[in-house]
């Protein structure tokens, strides 16, 4: 103790409190690990105060290189990423000294080191001393006192938002702060960026008090300045607002995925949690560009990113000083051209001056401006604008649903162009200013009455025949009577008949809980470093995979469709939303997606240990699947297709079922990639591309290859070839038997009718195996290669036969099909075409 005092002595120079005005009860307790803190305990370094569901824990920790040791709540597993608050941020426990957390004689809660001093108190006035503290499962840390809550973190957050805090805004005041950022990345003390929240429910983020970048509007389901946040529902975020004593209060609903992190480096960046891989994925970051910046081009100023320079002015506008502006500071901005009517002439036009009346410039896809006004009693855009022009304070005005009629009355600052989204903002000019442009316009207008009339002609048209396919169709569903899809039919048939799609979309308006991320573009940039050549993983039938690696650390696989999915945006992202949904241990996780231009893109949860096929045909990799480990995998990926067929809304046929589709955990569970793809390629109206046939060979069944008919049981064809594979280890389209000249599925069949599985058998696995599983296994893969598809059993027969025990009892019947196509080539093969499918099919089989 002593020693204690001779280094409090020498270390007093913070303006703290010396921890007299409480008495503690007699000697405190330790707890180690507790969930409530009472009177009478203390929280010492190294012991965990954890939330009821653990996944918020409060305890001491070291930032960085230095020894200082603070108090904060992490989430989940320990890191400074995942520290989400700081008690005493700028008063560090000091190295050398101890401190303990506990409820003071006056019932707040105080951090107090070993000199005594007072480093952190929750500081509320107290009636009673009797106070309990615990941890929510939200990472609230919550004082109670005489059953009632007196103070919570949440009310005093530090670097990090989580869902469900409570912002409270001052009206008269007009300004708060609820988040500072650490002032490094290891530093937890008090940085040079904050954030708040404005009345108009706007975020802003300030570095050194000046603002650095804001959100734009809540419009009720999204920050209309953010172009990446689609839709806010779609990230799990809501913001709501209620006013009350004279305070207006911002909340989201509490949601433990979600947190919005301030950054040292002055980011604000949404991290969103997957529990499947256990990591947390950067959905998006602001300011991530120049334009994000705030007012970077100064007033009346537009900054547009994909410009060079980034920077110009608004028609009718040049800059304030062209020496500044043409040296790169644009910061100045810029003034009008020519002054608007109502300022030359000081007075305000009744509104009929005829030909000099100001009008209005329209820009599209623009971040609103920063301080607008609102006309309430304007009801539409017409009248918006009547009501702007008519007083001449009003500088520009847009017309928003959410808001109505917005108008601008202080100078226009921080103008963004966006490359996608945004909203229309119409600019007060002087009518002189347009009429260099008006022939032009005036011809335009010309030109699109010609445009609108030929597209008007060609929907007619198309109309029409989509009318027409979908008779004969009809009538060629009811004479068939079952779900086959033909060859001569569109893909976007094949969708009605695999999926009912009025089911479908019943269900999708009840459950949005399983809506998918859409992850920037520039995030995925970053991720795959533009998708380097050192980050391919490989190519499948519908576009090269890259490995990513997010800011946050964790890996993913970014799937880059092929140009030509021949989708719209909107389209895409309801299919996407729909594949997302398919959710199952045995089917490789999607996180998000991500639509830039023409590109359309997935990413998927990265398997470290790739696909099955880099396991079963390398000889020195073949060892370590044993048996065991072969009969687990085949029974996942049973399980998987049949989720895919029957237990999931959309009834999926995977059509690409192969080893190099299969990937493996770090456990060694299959889990089957590249499914759904099918689906969005195929629903599009173009008939070149909607014959796309895909498989590969050797996977495919005969009535796929030959005449284009697929269904549920064309993928447990390519399912039994894929289990005798397994079995094998040897790949079907390039296998021949040594002297015999047979495929595998022949050489297969003959070993079976001689009774001699063993022969067939990977002599890798022979001494692991059971001689009754694998003769159960090879049966049912014979089952499965049968040439009539009635033949063949569905995948829940299937799983049955595998999993019972109980051997199946049905022969099966010779695979005349079995061909043996000497390809060395297992990449998927789309054709233009059926007739091109069946040409080289034949190529194959008679150059044998
Ligand atoms: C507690 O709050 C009061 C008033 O808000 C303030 O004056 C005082 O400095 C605070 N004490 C500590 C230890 O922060
Ligand atoms: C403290 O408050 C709790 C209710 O929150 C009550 O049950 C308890 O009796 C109180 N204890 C004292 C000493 O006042
Ligand atoms: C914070 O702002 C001050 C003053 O502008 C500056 O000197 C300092 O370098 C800034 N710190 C960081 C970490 O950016
Ligand atoms: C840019 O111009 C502004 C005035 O418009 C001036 O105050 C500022 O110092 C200039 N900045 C630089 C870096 O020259
Ligand atoms: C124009 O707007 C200003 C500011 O809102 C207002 O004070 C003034 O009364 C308005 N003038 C007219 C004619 O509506």
């Amino acid at each position: 103790m002593s020693t204690a005092y001779v280094k409090c002595c020498r270390l007093h120079k913070w303006p703290l409190f010396v921890f007299s005005l409480v008495s503690l009860t007699g000697i405190l307790q330790a707890v180690h690990s507790a969930t409530i803190l009472q009177r009478g305990y203390s929280l010492k370094d190294g012991d965990i105060l954890d939330s009821p569901a653990g996944t918020f824990h409060l305890g001491f920790f070291t930032s960085g290189n230095s020894s200082n040791r603070y108090v904060g709540i992490w989430e989940r597993v320990f890191s400074l990423q995942t520290v989400v608050w700081v008690a005493n941020r700028d008063y560090p426990i000091l190295p050398e000294l101890d401190a303990s957390l506990s409820i003071a004689g006056d019932g707040n809660l105080a951090l107090v080191d070993s000199c005594h001093r007072l480093l952190w108190s929750s500081n509320t006035t107290l009636v009673s001393p009797n106070s309990t503290a615990m941890l929510s499962d939200y990472g609230d840390l919550i004082l109670n006192n005489s059953g009632a809550t007196v103070w919570e973190s949440f009310d005093h957050p530090s670097d990090t938002y989580l869902a469900g805090m409570k912002i409270s805004l001052d009206l008269i005041t007009n300004s708060n702060k609820i988040l500072t950022s650490w002032k490094k990345l290891d530093d937890p003390s008090m940085g040079n960026f904050s954030l708040g929240v404005t009345p108009a429910a706007q975020i802003i983020l300030w570095e050194n008090g000046r603002p650095r970048w804001r959100s734009g509007q809540w419009n009720g389901q999204a920050f209309i300045g953010i172009p990446d946040m689609v839709s806010a529902a779609s990230y799990g975020f809501k913001l709501s607002v209620f006013i009350k004593d004279g305070k207006i209060y911002y909340y989201t609903d509490f949601n433990s995925s979600h947190r919005w992190v301030l950054s040292s480096i002055g980011t604000f960046t949404h991290l969103m949690y997957f529990e499947s891989t256990d990591t947390w994925l950067n959905l998006w970051e602001a300011p991530a560009t120049e334009c994000d910046k705030y007012n970077r081009c100064g007033n009346y100023g537009i900054c547009s990113d994909g410009a060079v320079p980034f920077c110009s002015c608004l028609k009718g506008f040049v800059p304030k000083s062209s020496l500044e502006w043409n040296s790169g500071n644009w910061s100045g901005g810029c003034v009008r051209r020519t002054r608007v009517l109502c300022e030359s002439n000081g007075m305000t036009p009744d509104g009929d001056v005829g030909d000099v009346q100001d009008r209005f410039h329209l820009m599209q896809g623009v971040k609103l401006p920063d301080f607008f006004g609102r006309a309430s009693q304007v009801v539409n855009v017409r009248d918006c604008g009547q009501f702007c022009l008519k007083n001449c304070s009003c500088k520009a005005f847009s017309f928003v649903d959410a808001f109505g009629c917005m108008i601008w009355e202080s100078n226009l600052v921080d103008i963004n162009v966006f490359r996608s989204g945004g909203n229309d903002l119409n600019v007060r000019l002087a009518a002189s200013e347009f009429t260099q442009d008006d022939a032009v316009t005036g011809q335009k207008k010309t030109m699109a009455v010609y445009v609108i009339v030929g597209i008007v002609l060609a929907g007619l048209l198309s109309v029409g025949c989509i009318a027409l396919i979908f008779c004969k169709y009809r009538r060629r569903k009811v004479a068939d009577g079952n779900s086959l899809i033909y060859p001569g039919s569109s893909r976007k048939q094949v969708v009605e008949a695999v999926s009912p799609v009025k089911e479908m979309q019943g269900e999708d308006k009840e459950d949005k809980s399983h809506e998918i991320p859409h992850i920037s573009f520039r995030t995925i940039l970053a991720a795959t470093s533009y998708f380097a050549g050192a980050n391919l993983l490989g190519k499948g039938g519908f576009g090269p995979v890259y490995k990513g690696t997010l800011s946050g650390g964790q890996e993913i696989a970014v799937k880059k469709l092929s140009t030509g999915s021949g989708q719209g945006m909107e389209e895409f992202k309801n299919e996407v939303i729909l594949i997302a949904k398919l959710q199952h241990r045995n089917l490789v996780r999607l996180l998000g997606f991500c639509t830039e231009n023409e590109d359309q893109i997935l990413v998927y949860e990265y398997m470290p240990n790739k696909s099955l096929d880099s396991f079963i045909f390398e000889s020195s990799k073949k060892v370590l699947l044993d048996w065991e480990k072969r009969l687990n995998i085949i029974e996942g990926i049973a399980r998987g297709l049949l989720y895919l067929h029957r237990d999931s809304r959309l009834r999926i046929i995977h059509r690409d079922l192969k080893a190099s589709n299969i990937l493996l955990d770090e456990d060694m569970n299959p889990k089957i990639s590249d499914f759904g793809l099918a689906r969005i390629f195929s629903s599009d109206n173009n008939e070149t591309s909607t014959r796309r046939v895909v498989g590969t060979y050797g996977y495919m069944s005969p009535e796929y290859a030959m005449q284009g008919i697929f269904s549920v049981k064309s993928d447990v064809y390519s399912f039994g070839v894929l289990l005798l594979e397994i079995i094998s280890g040897k790949k079907n389209n390039t296998y021949r038997h040594t002297g015999l000249n047979l495929s595998l599925l022949a050489y297969a069949w003959k070993l079976w009718n001689e009774e001699n599985v063993m022969g067939f058998v990977d002599p890798t696995i022979s001494d692991s195996c059971s001689l009754d599983e694998v003769s159960r296994c090879i049966n049912v893969g014979l089952l499965c290669v049968q040439d009539r598809t009635s033949d063949r059993p569905s995948m829940s027969s299937v799983i049955v036969m595998l999993e019972s025990g109980v051997s199946a009892h049905t022969e099966p019947m010779k695979p005349t099909f079995a061909f043996d196509a000497v390809s060395s080539d297992t990449q998927s093969h789309s054709y233009d075409g059926r007739a091109g499918l069946i040409h080289e099919f034949i190529t194959i089989l008679t150059g044998r």
